[in-house]
């Protein structure tokens, strides 16, 4: 066995040692280049491009998909510096920043390609017009090949998790609620998931069915995906009748599967209500909850006296006054504060990623209770998601 070798000084000693360590350490700093070599590590490398700030893209592509649906195809813009897609997991969304009338605003749209289709250099993602949407609308309008866009790196956990879920995916689809789901069901047809993909696509008629000659065509090259059409107001021989119900998801599903579910509020709440009971684990649920609140004021809690009332945001950074806006409670801060033309970090919009994360110094808000997900410690010591946040009295709000 070898012996370790220790030296045992006097207090005297090691005084002197670090009197003498002083004088080499001086001259070695003297003897140093004037710039300090940066070392750019592999693993930092990989960080940005896996992670990147932004991502400038150029529209390459436009297909139009249905009356008021388009899908856009997104390649890196290397005169502005990018030269890849970061890679994402199906499921996963980017947050496209677009400029409208002075105002910055972000809103997260759902890859809908593969992430194979990444590597190769191009991302897609589907638009669909919203009545009053202050965003779809300009970029079905405006969007042409050759606009440069900037989105965000790939965000959200709408993603199938080996170690989490079940082999099998449930996916529930409501209307443009499908466009995770191709990107899914297209990563498991060529390779890139392992997993099963059961999806249970409700819409009104065959006719509304989004993208449904590719699910048929996926369906068909691969025995992992298996589509099954809820029409609400059409009967056909080869699509169930109704809506996505109980009876309908046991009929199609494993004894275990994982619960996917992406569309409009109204589903959520419905797959809620239909689930409830089946004794789904809690780690085999995922909803989709991308995107504002379209009617707060529907909500449960909501403060109706605050309805009509013109409230003040001081907006602070640093100890410092950054700007007053004018907002109201039937808007959330976030938007408010886009329409004043202030941009703070976003993705969601939906009080999940924390990106919009703020100070509530003084004031109030409303924060609807379904869509609470801060932190414990952040609801206590008054951060707040302003994606998700309503004010009901003039405020102070510190980014
Ligand atoms: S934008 Fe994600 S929490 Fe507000």
């Amino acid at each position: 066995m070898s012996k370790a070798r220790v030296t045992v000084r006097s207090g005297f000693k090691d005084v002197l040692a670090f009197g003498k360590l002083i004088s080499v350490r001086k001259g070695i700093i003297a003897q140093a280049a004037e710039a300090v070599p940066v070392k750019d590590f592999a693993v930092n490398k990989t960080a940005r491009a896996l992670h990147p700030e932004v991502q400038h893209m150029t529209v390459s592509r436009v297909v139009s998909v249905a009356p008021g649906v388009k899908s856009y195809v997104l390649t890196p813009d290397a005169s502005l510096g990018t030269t890849q897609c970061a890679y994402f997991r199906a499921g996963q969304y980017l947050s496209v920043r677009v400029s409208i009338n002075g105002a910055i605003v972000t809103r997260p749209y759902s890859i809908s390609s593969s992430p194979a289709r990444a590597l190769d250099g191009e991302y897609i993602i589907t638009v669909k017009r919203i009545q009053d949407g202050f965003v779809s609308g300009y970029i079905l309008d405006k969007w042409r090949p050759g606009t440069k866009v900037d989105v965000s790196a790939p965000e959200g956990n709408f993603c199938y998790e080996p170690l989490r879920d079940a082999k099998t995916i449930v996916g529930v689809a409501g209307g443009s609620g499908i466009t995770p789901f191709l990107s899914l069901a297209q990563a498991i047809a060529d390779g890139t998931e392992n997993a099963r993909l059961v999806l249970l696509y409700g819409c009104r008629s065959r006719k509304d069915a989004l993208f449904s000659d590719l699910l048929d065509e996926l369906q068909e090259s691969c025995d992992k995906i298996h589509v099954v059409y809820v029409f609400s107001d059409e009967k056909v021989a080869d699509a169930e009748r109704g809506f996505v119900t109980r009876k309908i998801i046991e009929k199609y599903s494993p004894e275990k599967f994982s619960l996917f579910v992406c569309g409009p509020a109204a589903l959520y709440k419905f797959i809620a209500g239909e689930t409830a009971d089946m004794g789904i684990e809690q780690k085999y649920i995922r909803y989709e909850m991308f995107g504002e609140i379209k009617n707060p004021t529907a909500l449960r809690g909501f403060p109706t006296e605050a309805l009509g009332k013109s409230i003040t945001c001081t907006l602070m950074h640093r100890g410092e006054t950054l700007a007053s806006i004018t907002c109201s409670c039937e808007e959330s801060l976030l938007t408010s504060l886009e329409r004043s033309g202030i941009e703070i970090p976003s993705g969601c919009r939906s009080g999940e990623c924390g990106l919009c994360r703020a100070r509530l110094f003084s004031g109030s808000v409303f924060i609807p209770r379904e869509a609470d997900k801060r932190r414990l410690a952040d609801a206590r010591y008054g951060y707040i998601h302003p994606c998700m946040a309503y004010p009901t009295k003039d405020i102070t709000l510190i980014i």
